[in-house]
């Protein structure tokens, strides 16, 4: 059978046109999708394994994308380390992590026993998907989950995060190196139940200056990225990772030593240019825009000319957007998305 364009791209090989999914691409601005939120809650939604698997399908079978992506939340591993989380639909974490007696609490879980829904949702959407298109697993980077951990839910200046890693930098690493392996040990059990790829969120990492860039963010990230590929089910099945820093742009000579093999971009920064500072070791990911699928259907097709000319003809070329959909997106704009991503960049 040939290989999927989507993990063909990802490796740098050469490909007949440029695979594209859309992060967030499950979700609220699908009809379909509310129509199940209206009768269940957002966990209980994460952690249904025939409702993961639907929802995942929605925007596979409506649209059309070249990957699909497990439904579930980065922050559901923290409830297995022993922390609350709700969701209303932003998360909350009533009893955050403030300091070492509270990180030196947190568990390692045993993903299997703790989390038996995801693995079983990714075996549901294997079966559901029949080798149509590749399945990406995720998870937090460590940094991106701490900010959570520490902050109690999202925030604007990240100061009680900040404020543990700047003045106990001991206990910070201990919080971010206990996240890297629980990311780790749950990656590796997502590739053994089938995921294909798996991909990083570091959602928060542009918070930082380019040194606590690299000391917080990328060391961490990376020794997620290592503990995974160093597993014995990664060497059986190893897949492609993709590290998504947003924010990136000042980081780019630091994100070279990324473990990763496709780096997402946002839309701060031009794909060619990126691509310069990162050579040619890496497979990217990206960078429209999501704000541009507001736009009327012609400068809507501009904007992805011109992300598919800042790849040019280079291989290894993933469109994306540089962040999640947005909840109201008209869905008839993502199909003329998808359509339009498939005919410019045809070869
Ligand atoms: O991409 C997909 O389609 C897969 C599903 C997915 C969700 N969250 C579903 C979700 C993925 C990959 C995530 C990752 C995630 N979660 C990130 C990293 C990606 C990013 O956007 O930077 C982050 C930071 C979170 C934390 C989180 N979860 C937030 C901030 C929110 C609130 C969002 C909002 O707009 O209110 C969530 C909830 C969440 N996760 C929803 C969905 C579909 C909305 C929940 C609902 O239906 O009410």
């Amino acid at each position: 059978m040939a290989e999927h364009l989507f993990l063909k791209a990802c490796r740098r090989e050469p490909v007949e046109r440029t695979p594209m999914w859309m992060m967030r691409q499950a979700g609220r601005y699908m009809h379909e999708y509310r129509a199940i939120r209206k009768k269940v809650s957002f966990l209980e939604l994460c952690k249904t394994p025939e409702l993961a698997c639907e929802v995942t399908m929605q925007p596979i079978n409506e649209f059309g994308f070249d990957a699909a992506i497990l439904f579930c939340d980065i922050l559901v591993p923290l409830e297995s380390m022993g922390l609350q989380v709700d969701f209303t639909p932003a998360p909350v974490l009533p009893n955050p992590v403030r300091d070492r007696a509270g990180v030196m609490a947190l568990k390692i879980p045993d993903p299997e026993q703790e989390m038996p829904y995801v693995f079983e949702a990714i075996r549901k959407i294997r079966t559901a998907l029949d080798n149509r298109v590749p399945l990406i697993g995720f998870a937090g980077a460590p940094f991106t989950m701490a900010t959570y951990a520490v902050e109690g839910g999202g925030s604007k200046s990240y100061e009680k995060t900040k404020s543990l890693l700047f003045s106990d930098p001991e206990t910070g690493h201990e919080l971010l190196d206990r996240l890297a392996r629980v990311t780790a040990v749950y990656l590796e059990a997502q590739v053994a139940a089938g995921a294909q790829c798996v991909q990083l969120f570091d959602s928060w990492a542009g918070i930082l200056s380019p040194g606590d860039f690299s000391e917080f963010a990328l060391r961490h990230a990376n020794s997620a990225i290592e503990m995974l590929k160093d597993s014995a089910t990664y060497k059986e099945s190893p897949v492609p990772v993709i590290y998504f820093a947003n924010g990136c742009a000042p980081y780019l000579q630091r994100l070279r030593e990324s473990k990763a093999d496709v780096l997402g971009v946002d839309w701060k920064i031009d794909l060619s240019t990126a691509w310069d500072a990162l050579g040619d070791k890496y497979a990217l990911q990206g960078n429209l825009d999501p704000t541009c699928l507001f736009m009327p259907e012609d400068a809507l097709r501009a904007r992805v000319k011109e992300v598919l000319d800042g790849a040019g003809n280079r291989p290894g070329h993933i469109f994306n957007l540089g962040h999640g959909i947005l909840p109201s997106t008209d869905r008839e704009r993502v199909r003329f998305l998808v359509n339009t991503v498939k005919e410019l960049s045809a070869r």
